[in-house]
């Protein structure tokens, strides 16, 4: 909801208000983004300034300085000394500028744009503020968009130049936000390859802080989501705000807390290396950013993203669609693979239950390594005689769909497209270019870049069944130098919008192919990747203790239903660390199952646990990928819980993980989240059973007979034998089961009943929580 008064916006969510004011100078003041307030008069909230405040600079004679006024959108140069968003050289050669407002317009509906990727959404509403400088024809549309049940706001601007020189623009900010207070703790998700998107907090009490990338993506080492939350706020309780962006180049988020008790956070593309000149005439589009605030804790706030990204950012089509549960050979064969080995893998996944079978790297050209073959789209027929048409149809043939890997926008040099156009590769001319993964990257800027790659990839979508495509980008970008740009400073900005050009055609094109984004893992994980390609493949970090701080990190600003989430082989590859295959199964569970590993080196139990996962997963996959997701506070060090509810709270699934045993464990109490206090649920672990080879020695005083531990006997038995353990079952109202449940025993160096929780090292469990009403309708 939209309302203005009086020159008072005021923008209203479920549970929010966004309220800002036009002041007499014709600058924006913000009054107030918090809890939902009713209309009335603000004059409250209104800062007061009505004498000069020390070595303030007046922007009028008496009292009225800028500097200590919380603004929509600061002008640059006129005595606001704080971060500034947007910064240009003005026909007059200064940087000085003066927007000031000069009407607004309210619409019923989400505006898409022109270059870059939209929210959209039937319940939008979005409301335009136009300023203009006060001294040249340049305007600058303040976009807000108001997303009412995701408790959103999006804000965008749009700057046109009206006079008849270019400007050069160095700085612009999609959004600026001035809120009330001293200081925040500051939440960002960075890292890098196989440890993308740890959560960093930490307190922000003066100066700027700076969460960028500068790769030409948004990049593993800092996700483009950033979260302020005030000193004290927890998952459950307390105010914070969130910020993201629709876009998958060079972010920045600044916050700075000013000498004034106001904390000024800005978003947009990031000014490193940018210089876009703006002819006479021309208009600029920033990207989308996304606002959110909640007074209820993390956890709500992670929800308001989760329920903007599934309703309004991945494609409508794709918005509740319950995804497969994949295999992908890359593991389990890297590039050494043909057709008789893919069927053979094929053939004994789908008898677990797998749904998609996903061919990795390898298929093409050369590629017969990481050396070649990038660029070259024509099928290998030493590896797949039948081409990929001929695989396709076997595969469907046994009731798989078919999925297929391409990295389109790299390039080797050692590629027929290298050899003939070494032209695309983006590289300074005169300079030997860096290389990552010896490879190099295309200039998407060039259209006939972006119709080499359209071609390529729907010239082979077209050629077959292919249901799914995993679309990987493995290198950060140097060297950059683009021939179509008339400006250098527009390169990275111009390679984004080539890519959305190139995603925009080719969705389009083949909008039932389900499209997941990977850039060696999560090198790429933002709204922007999200509102062409509905999942991304998290990280190629598999282990699944890793991937609780990887899928965690991502659950503050990302749902469930986009984490590309894999079952590998242990010892992992990543890490060599040895964990349960439960475990591995139950991390992969909070995101999209897919399993990535060798099926013909698992053992008979081993096979009987994975199908019984998959089927448990499909049984629960609406609850697991469109559940809300609550993280948990307590003890994240050595313990880390999820749980998912789903939409109507009649059923509930949490995950216990611990990372090591203690010796002589206290006593665990869960407490439930997202129940409803009235209804009577029933909670029951889910059948596990572990590895009798984790009792070591302590089996021969168990056995009936002495056996040798390690021996043959043992070995044989661990193939066909799992020992049962924690064994649980419940009824309880949800008021009960949100205080805390105490749970079994955990094993305590002496004993064991299938009852005793035997976790060990990255062991874990899983709970289910169904309301008696729906177990007694046999919905279980
Ligand atoms: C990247 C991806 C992997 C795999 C390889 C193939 O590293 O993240 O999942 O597809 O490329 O080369």
């Amino acid at each position: 909801m939209i309302t203005e008064k009086n020159k008072v916006f005021m923008l209203t969510t479920r549970e929010t208000s966004y309220i800002f004011r036009v002041l007499p100078s014709g600058h924006l003041e913000n009054l107030h983004y918090g809890d939902r307030l009713r209309e009335q008069d603000f004059r409250a909230i209104h800062m007061k300034q009505n004498a000069g405040a020390g070595s303030s600079v007046l922007y009028r004679d008496g009292a009225m300085s800028l500097d200590l006024l919380p603004l929509e959108y600061a002008p640059n140069g006129k005595g606001d000394y704080r971060i500034m968003p947007l910064e240009m050289e003005m026909p007059d050669g200064s940087f000085v500028t003066d927007f000031v407002y000069a009407g607004h317009e309210i619409i019923e509906e989400a505006l898409p744009m022109e270059t870059l990727p939209t929210a959209y959404g039937e319940d939008a509403m979005t409301l335009i503020v136009t300023l203009r400088d006060k001294l040249f024809p340049v305007t600058l549309k303040l976009i807000y968009t108001v997303f009412y049940d995701a408790d959103v706001i999006t804000r965008r601007v749009l700057l046109k130049n009206g006079t008849d020189q270019i400007l050069k623009v160095r700085k612009i900010m999609s959004a600026s936000l001035d809120l009330l207070s001293e200081s925040y703790d500051v939440i960002t998700l960075d890292g890098g390859w196989i440890r993308e998107a740890h959560a960093h907090r930490r307190n922000h009490a003066y100066g700027t802080l700076v969460n960028e990338s500068s790769t030409g993506s948004s990049s593993n080492r800092h996700n483009p989501g950033v979260i302020l939350a005030r000193p004290g706020t927890t998952e459950d309780h307390g105010r914070c705000y969130g910020v993201n962006l629709l876009y998958s180049g060079n972010h920045h988020t600044a916050v700075e807390v000013s000498s004034h008790g106001i904390v000024r956070v800005m978003t947009g593309i990031s000014p490193h290396n940018f210089l876009w000149p703006l002819a006479p005439g021309a208009v600029f589009e920033a990207p989308e950013a996304v606002l959110t605030t909640s007074g209820k804790g993390v956890n709500d706030l992670s929800h308001h993203f989760h329920d903007f990204v599934n309703h309004h950012v991945i494609p409508e089509r794709w918005s509740g669609k319950e995804r497969p549960v994949l295999l992908n050979n890359w593991e389990a064969t890297f590039f050494d693979f043909n057709e008789r080995k893919i069927l053979s893998m094929a053939r004994e996944a789908k008898k677990l239950g797998v749904e998609l079978f996903v061919l990795d790297d390898g298929w093409f050209g050369e590629r017969n390594d990481d050396t070649a073959g990038l660029g070259d789209y024509e099928v290998n027929r030493k590896k797949l005689p039948g081409g990929i048409r001929g695989l396709a149809d076997k595969i469907n043939a046994m009731g798989l769909y078919f999925g297929l890997w391409f990295e389109p926008e790299m390039v080797n040099e050692d590629s027929a497209l290298f050899r003939k156009h070494p032209e695309y590769a983006i590289r300074v001319p005169g300079r030997k270019p860096s290389k990552g993964r010896n490879q190099l990257v295309l200039d998407l800027a060039r259209e006939e870049v972006q119709n080499y790659i359209i071609s390529q990839v729907e010239t082979v979508l077209a050629s077959a069944p292919i249901a799914y495509v995993k679309w990987d980008m493995n290198r950060h970008i140097s060297d950059l130098y683009s021939e179509a740009v008339p400006h250098q400073g527009m390169a990275f900005h111009s390679y984004i919008l080539g890519l959305y050009r190139v995603l925009r055609k080719i969705t389009e094109d083949f909008p039932d192919v389900l499209f997941e984004s990977c850039s060696s893992g999560g090198n790429r994980f933002d709204l922007g990747m999200l509102c062409y390609m509905p999942q991304t493949w998290a990280s190629d970090n598999t282990d699944p203790i890793e991937r609780l701080k990887i899928q965690g990190g991502l659950s503050y600003f990302y749902p469930p239903s986009t984490m590309g989430a894999h079952v590998s082989q242990s010892p992992h590859q990543q890490t060599l660390r040895r964990t349960p295959l439960e475990t591995r199964f139950h991390a992969a569970t909070f995101g999209l199952l897919g399993y990535e590993l060798d099926l013909q080196h698992l053992n008979l139990k081993e096979k009987e646990e994975i199908s019984q996962q998959i089927s448990w997963y499909k049984s629960h996959r609406k609850l697991m990928q469109f559940g809300r997701f609550y993280r948990y506070d307590e003890e994240k060090d050595n313990r880390v819980n999820f749980m998912v509810v789903s939409e109507d709270q009649e059923k509930a699934v949490l995950g216990n993980f611990q990372i090591l045993q203690k010796p002589s464990p206290s006593f665990d109490v869960l407490r439930l989240k997202g129940l409803l206090k009235e209804r009577l649920y029933q909670v029951e672990t889910v059948k596990a059973s572990m590895d009798i080879e984790a009792y070591g020695e302590l089996l021969k005083h168990i056995t009936p007979v002495k056996l040798k531990p390690g021996g043959l006997i043992l070995r044989n038995a661990r193939k066909i034998y799992r020992l049962p353990h924690n064994v649980e079952r419940y009824e309880a109202y949800g008021d009960l089961l949100q205080s805390g449940i105490r749970i079994s025993q955990q094993f305590m160096g002496t004993g064991y009943s299938k009852e005793t929780r035997m976790l060990g090292d990255f062991g874990s469990q899983l709970m289910t929580v169904i309301s008696k009403e729906e177990v007694e309708n046999g919905d279980r």
